[in-house]
């Protein structure tokens, strides 16, 4: 009899447990809504591959550097916007596609290839008078200090994708 009475849960005992698991169900309820919120960005799937079409088929670069326009989609947390980009992409020697980034690696500024007659042939930033070769290596003595960045690149059934543009060291 009196372990009955030990195994008996007194009215005081049962409705501190009934309280305590209902308000820590409704705890986990509101918090788990918050916590998918706060980490949300981090469970989706990276976006499709990390290359984007250009539209541009391989077959029309040559060994001139040519303009590529191109938008990649950003998600910045939860915004999402449409970016332009662009790129400078020719073939090498050897055949092989360099997708060069137009940004200046000195202060940003966009460069242009072949758009200064004092500098033909070369990638040329109008801000301070950088100079790049056709490689995208910069020209000692000018500004920049390291050569403009190269983005990754792919083909897929003849259109050309690119990807991050990487920086390069300086040779
Ligand atoms: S930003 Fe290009 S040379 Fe300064």
């Amino acid at each position: 009899m009196s372990q009955d009475k030990k195994n008996q849960v007194s009215r005081r005992q049962f409705l501190n447990y009934t309280l305590t698991g209902v308000g820590g169900f409704m705890a986990a309820g509101m918090l788990a809504p918050m916590v998918r919120f706060a980490i949300d960005p981090v469970l989706q799937p990276k976006a499709q591959g990390d290359y984007v079409s250009t539209g541009k088929s391989v077959d029309e670069l040559t060994s001139e550097p040519q303009r590529v326009d191109f938008t990649i989609r950003q998600v910045d947390a939860w915004y999402e916007s449409d970016v332009s980009k662009v790129a400078w992409v020719y073939k090498q020697e050897d055949g092989s596609i360099l997708a060069l980034s137009p940004t200046c690696t000195h202060l940003g500024c966009f460069v242009g290839w072949n758009d200064n007659e004092n500098y033909p042939n070369m990638f040329y930033c109008p801000c301070h008078d950088g100079l790049y070769e056709k490689s995208g290596k910069n020209v000692p003595g000018t500004p920049p200090t390291a050569p403009l960045a190269a983005f990754e690149h792919d083909v897929k059934d003849g259109i050309l994708y690119l990807g991050k543009a990487i920086p390069r060291e300086e040779a």
